[in-house]
């Protein structure tokens, strides 16, 4: 069955129910297995294993969590090879202004050479049940893909 490894980070309550809703819509695809880590405890072990990967995380200044960015650090070498195609989404939820977080996602996945099979989605401020159907949405976007 394929496997979809969403690596998060997720520090307070509106992340949670978003990670929630990342749950609720990969359950929405048949025959595809979940596997949920945060970021500062998944490794290249996880990734190797996976069929596709759902990041997520808030944007801290201007940029990925440092979370996210352990992550990437962590994996990078010892996956830059075998990950090349790896189909990806993600997620960024800040204030008012995610673009830098996005951006710098958009490098080192650009790096690695992922494929990106759905669109990012930026969630700012308080998320209303559009945007949780929306993080849903992605969710299963990504899982269908794999
Ligand atoms: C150190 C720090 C830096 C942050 N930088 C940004 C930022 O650059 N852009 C933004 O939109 N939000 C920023 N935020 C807000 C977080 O993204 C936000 O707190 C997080 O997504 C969780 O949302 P919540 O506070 O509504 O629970 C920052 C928060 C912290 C603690």
């Amino acid at each position: 069955m394929p496997r979809l490894l969403v690596v998060h980070h997720t520090p307070s309550p509106a992340l949670q129910a978003v990670l929630e809703a990342v749950r609720e819509g990969v359950a929405m695809v048949d025959d595809v297995e979940a596997t949920v880590r945060p970021a500062l405890s998944a490794g290249a072990a996880d990734l190797l294993a996976a069929d596709g990967v759902l990041l997520g995380t808030p944007a801290n200044i201007g940029y990925m969590s440092g979370a996210l960015k352990h992550f990437f650090d962590t994996v990078y070498y010892p996956c830059l090879d075998a990950t090349v195609g790896l189909p990806f989404g993600v997620y960024v939820h800040g204030n008012d202004d995610t673009a830098g977080a996005l951006t710098s996602i958009a490098k080192v996945t650009g790096a690695l050479r992922w494929k990106q099979v759905a669109a990012p989605l930026s969630l700012t401020g308080a998320s209303g049940p559009a945007d949780l159907e929306a993080v849903r949405e992605l969710a299963a976007t990504v899982a269908v893909s794999l």
